[in-house]
């Protein structure tokens, strides 16, 4: 047993902290304030081969392993957490959709273009009605020749606006329940789609979630991706990636608030004293530490299985729940050592703690990754 990453994986760890630090972290608070997509990041991750790291490399990808995908998502979201989602989504449910589950054709006509960063991906799941019973969406797409005609709203949509191909699933026959539901790819201009209103959000402001439109919006068969009736195991496999990439995101969430925190307590004196000499202080570190630790054990351990082809959707999500359970924790502890200074614009603690509090929601709730891991016990898994 080894819990130690390899060198190759220790000095790719060390790549994406001293990237992210320097060309993505001065810039997140101007994201947070401004509610911009930030463009400049992704061009910046595209231009390192980031937008593309798990992408094998006839597809244009750096070849590289899940894990090292996985260190790259904490690093960067430890620098900005709406950049850091914003690779997430395109890698793990914008690219993987088309990789794992597209024709040879549809593959060369997206993949490359996804894993250089000239593509963005999304992913469009959620619907007003069909939010953790992803099973109860209701846009429609029904065959028409060699078409298909879209119809339906999806909301939250990660990188609404921004991508280009975007993997939405709709029904095409709704009296079928999840065996009706098909996934397709639709195009950014396809006449008859359309980007709705942008969401306004607590945290996260820079990961733009825009609402989408679909309105008798035609696409060619070409475009279906997988089998009709196969979308939603298409998209519940693609989850049990996403949500380890989701674990990563709150893992560098929580790790950038403690780092805060850390060296807020053994600097700031009162009472004569730095306060970290104050049990109160130390011990909320201490805990901090211990926690973003079983944390990064369980993450690592999902993002280890996957790419070993070991089963890993009940792992997925407790990594996912406990990493983000961890990040909402940690920053909001870290805004108390901080006191009036947590509270401040002029320290990034209170911006964490919001951006924290979006991870136990999104790509399941962390109810719902309970419910994964008991039905997974349920069956022995
Ligand atoms: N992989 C493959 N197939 C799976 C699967 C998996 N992980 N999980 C379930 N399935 C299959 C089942 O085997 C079953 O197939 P059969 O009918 O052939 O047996 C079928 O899918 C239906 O499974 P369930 O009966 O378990 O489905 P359910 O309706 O009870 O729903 C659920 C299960 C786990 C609650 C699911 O609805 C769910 O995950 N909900 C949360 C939705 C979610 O995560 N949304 C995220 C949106 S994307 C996002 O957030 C991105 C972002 O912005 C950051």
């Amino acid at each position: 047993m080894e819990f130690l990453l390899s060198d190759q994986h220790q000095m790719m760890q060390k790549m994406f902290y001293d990237f992210a630090q320097k060309e993505i972290a001065p810039n997140a608070a101007k994201y947070d304030e401004t509610a911009e997509f930030p463009l400049e990041n992704i061009k910046k991750l595209g231009a390192q081969g980031f937008m593309g790291i798990p992408i094998p490399e006839e597809y244009g990808g750096a070849g590289a392993d899940f894990l090292t995908y996985i260190l790259c998502i904490e690093e960067v979201s430890r620098a900005c957490a709406s950049t850091g989602v914003i690779l997430a989504v395109h890698t793990s449910v914008g690219t993987f959709p088309i990789l794992n589950f597209g024709t040879e054709e549809q593959k060369q006509k997206y993949v490359p273009k996804l894993a250089s960063g000239e593509y963005v991906g999304a992913f469009a799941l959620t619907e007003p009605g069909a939010g953790s019973d992803a099973s109860a969406l209701r846009t429609s797409a029904k065959r028409d020749g060699d078409d298909y005609v879209l119809n339906g709203t999806k909301i939250f949509i990660s990188n609404g606006g921004h991508a280009q191909v975007y993997t939405v699933f709709a029904t095409v026959d709704k009296g079928q329940g999840t065996k009706g539901i098909t996934a397709f790819l639709v195009e950014k201009d396809t006449p008859g789609f359309k980007v709705g209103a942008i969401e306004k959000k607590m945290g996260l402001n820079a990961d733009v979630t825009t609402e989408l439109v679909f309105e008798d919006c035609r696409i060619p068969a070409s475009q279906r991706l997988g089998k009709e009736g196969e979308g939603f195991k298409i998209a519940m496999s693609l989850l049990d990636g996403g949500r380890i990439g989701i674990g990563a995101q709150g893992l560098g969430i929580a790790q950038a608030a403690y780092d805060e925190a850390l060296k807020y307590a053994q600097f700031r004196e009162q009472f004569g004293q730095p306060i970290f000499n104050n049990q109160a202080i130390a011990f909320k570190l201490a805990d901090m530490a211990t926690e973003i630790e079983a944390a990064r054990l369980l993450v690592y351990q999902a993002a280890f299985r996957k790419e070993n082809g070991l089963p890993n959707g009940k792992q997925a999500s407790m990594a996912k729940f406990y990493a983000t359970d961890t990040a909402m924790k940690v920053t909001t502890e870290a805004v108390q050592v901080l006191g009036g200074y947590g509270y401040s614009r002029e320290y990034p603690v209170e911006r964490l703690m919001r951006d924290a509090k979006i991870t136990q929601i999104y790509e399941g709730t962390n109810q719902i990754q309970r419910l994964v891991i008991s039905k997974a016990i349920e069956k022995g898994l």
